[in-house]
């Protein structure tokens, strides 16, 4: 009788939960890759959460019609991997001129049944900030971005505060953010430091007095990268107050950034500029 009853109440607790580990989140980026460039988001479903909330540009959309079943040649993909918060990040390049896209994908897992509840992505493509795939790809391949030596890593709070640091001198002119020299950012396809000066061009343009909102992150020690997710009002002018969808993520080395890269669409092709500044200022 008792043992029944033990049975009973073991059937009903719940399986013990995997962990959320590098390597689950590892496999789970290449099965991203590998669903964007098949243009088959069937293929995610193991890893999908009956309750899974996707989103495009911050729009709740249909995952089996989304940007997903766009077959692609991806020139480029870099991933961040986040156990603690069960999550992760990948930017994805694609110069294919009859569809170039740089696209930013944040996907984040319920810890214990390992599958997606969220999985949020900018697609940008010509008409988005500073959109250029091909000096995206062109850039990027100039850029190192190994994984950090042991010794050297640092704590996610210390790489999350640099990377917000960036973020808070935008209405805090004051602040020097953790900027190393040299420091590049890459804005849609435009660079800081086109030139290769050396310097640190990260400050650049920045603004003074402007509030991003809604501060999401994936914090990747291994690689010493911190991206947000946020919505960064001011660009899009014809909008100017609504906060658009965009993506940081920033390269910090030895506690300094070291490179930052950010994908954000437009409501309006151009963010009603008519050209692209590869600056992040939204006066004027
Ligand atoms: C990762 O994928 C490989 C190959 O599909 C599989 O053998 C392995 O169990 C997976 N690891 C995790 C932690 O999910
Ligand atoms: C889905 O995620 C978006 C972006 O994070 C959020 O704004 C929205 O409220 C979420 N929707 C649901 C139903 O949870
Ligand atoms: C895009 O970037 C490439 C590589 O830097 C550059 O040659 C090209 O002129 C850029 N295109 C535009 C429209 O700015
Ligand atoms: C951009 O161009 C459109 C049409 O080409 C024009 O209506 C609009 O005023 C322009 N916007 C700016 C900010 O120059
Ligand atoms: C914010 O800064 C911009 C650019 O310097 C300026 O044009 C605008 O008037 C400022 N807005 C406020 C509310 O101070």
């Amino acid at each position: 009788m008792k043992s029944l009853l033990l049975t009973g109440i073991l059937a009903l607790t719940p399986s013990t939960s995997a962990d959320c580990t590098r390597a689950f989140l590892t496999n789970a980026t290449t099965a991203y890759v590998a669903a964007q460039t098949t243009g088959k988001p069937s293929t995610l479903a193991a890893l999908l959460s009956p309750h899974l909330n996707y989103t495009e540009s911050d729009k709740t959309v249909d995952i089996a019609t989304g940007v997903l079943t766009k077959a692609m040649t991806i020139d480029h993909a870099l991933s961040l991997h986040d156990p603690a918060r069960c999550a992760t990040f990948t930017e994805l390049i694609v110069t294919n001129p009859a569809g170039p896209y740089v696209i930013g994908t944040r996907m984040v897992f319920d810890p214990t049944e390992l599958k997606a509840t969220l999985i949020e992505t900018i697609a940008t493509k010509p008409g988005d900030w500073a959109f250029n795939a091909t000096g995206y790809l062109h850039w990027t391949s100039l850029e190192s971005w190994p994984p950090i030596p042991l010794a050297q890593q640092l704590p996610a709070w210390a790489l999350q505060s640099a990377a917000d640091a960036y973020f808070t001198r935008f209405n805090t002119p004051s602040l020097e953010p953790p900027f190393s020299t040299p420091c590049a950012r890459l804005e849609g396809g435009a660079y800081t430091d086109a030139r290769a000066t050396g310097a640190n061009t990260c400050g650049l343009g920045l603004p003074s007095n402007l509030t991003v909102v809604n501060r999401r992150y994936v914090v990747d020690e291994e690689m010493g990268a911190v991206t947000i997710f946020l919505g960064f009002p001011g660009l899009d002018r014809e909008v100017r107050g609504k906060p658009m969808a965009d993506a940081h993520t920033f390269r910090v080395e030895r506690g300094g950034i070291r490179y930052i890269h950010t994908v954000t669409t437009c409501e309006h092709a151009g963010c009603g500029m008519n050209g692209t500044t590869g600056v992040e200022m939204p006066g004027n």
